[in-house]
């Protein structure tokens, strides 16, 4: 599981939220994680009462997801009105079982935990993501995980994903965001650099620098800054002279 999920999950959510006694699934709230993967964060999502869908392009992430957490993986149909060209570019998934629940960085898991995914909690949207935008009524989300998202994808393409999530987030809703920021002349990426002040433009255009107007479609808060010096972090990242994990919450206010 990414430990900052955990660690900040009570800052994306909001307290309130937290100590809700009914989970966001049994309220039809629901969680999107773009460019997933086969990333732990689905299940933690899951075992904290969420309704999860995911977004993948690549079957081979899908099946070993499936593999190795024991999970059944069954094809659903799609309620949409899809286009006839996009009707083979997408397929959605429903996954269920009883996996082993993850090892944690933040928290001690005991031995034995299990995370019980009940039909409906996690299903992951297989297909291209920037072809969302040509689905008409595509569902909207609560709450949005990006990790590995915004940061993978061409930096050519970031406008267009913006767009992507004004489309796709309920007025109201909440998403976090995991960067990573780095010097761009020391790396080519992915992951690409991408700052707080970036983000922010991208969101409240002009906001960096004088107060939010009261037009803004967006809040976008910087959770916390994650700082590494010399040699940073993972390997790949030596030769980095500095690098940090800009954490974001960014909440969208209207449509
Ligand atoms: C950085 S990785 C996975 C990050 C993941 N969120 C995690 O935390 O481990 C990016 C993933 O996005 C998928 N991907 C990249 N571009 C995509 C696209 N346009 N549509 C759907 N999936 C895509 C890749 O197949 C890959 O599994």
């Amino acid at each position: 599981m990414n430990p900052f999920l955990e660690q900040y999950y009570n800052n994306w959510l909001g307290e309130a939220e937290v100590k809700s006694e009914t989970t966001l699934k049994s309220r039809g709230l629901r969680t999107f994680v773009p460019l997933c993967g086969k990333s732990l964060d689905l299940l933690y999502l899951v075992k904290r009462g969420h309704c999860v869908e995911g977004l993948e392009g690549a079957e081979k992430a899908l099946a070993e997801f499936t593999q190795e957490h024991g999970m059944t993986r069954k094809e659903v149909p799609i309620e949409l009105s899809l286009p006839d060209d996009l009707k083979s570019e997408f397929s959605l998934f429903e996954f269920t079982g009883e996996v082993a629940e993850p090892p944690s960085k933040v928290t001690e898991v005991p031995e034995g935990s299990k995370i019980d995914i009940t039909p409906g909690s996690l299903r992951i949207w297989k297909g291209n993501l920037f072809r969302l935008k040509d689905v008409p009524d595509f569902p909207r989300y609560n709450f949005w995980f990006d990790r590995g998202s915004f940061i993978a994808i061409d930096p050519a393409t970031r406008g267009e994903y913006v767009a992507l999530v004004h489309k796709l987030l309920a007025p109201g809703a909440k998403m976090l965001l995991l960067s990573f920021q780095y010097k761009k002349e020391e790396m080519q990426g992915p992951p690409n650099t991408l700052s707080y002040e970036e983000v922010v433009e991208f969101f409240t255009p002009g906001s960096a620098t004088s107060p939010l107007p009261a037009s803004a479609k967006y809040r976008v808060t910087l959770i916390d800054l994650v700082e590494y010096k010399p040699g940073v972090r993972e390997h790949r990242f030596t030769k980095l002279s500095w690098a940090a994990d800009p954490v974001i919450l960014i909440e969208k206010l209207e449509d």
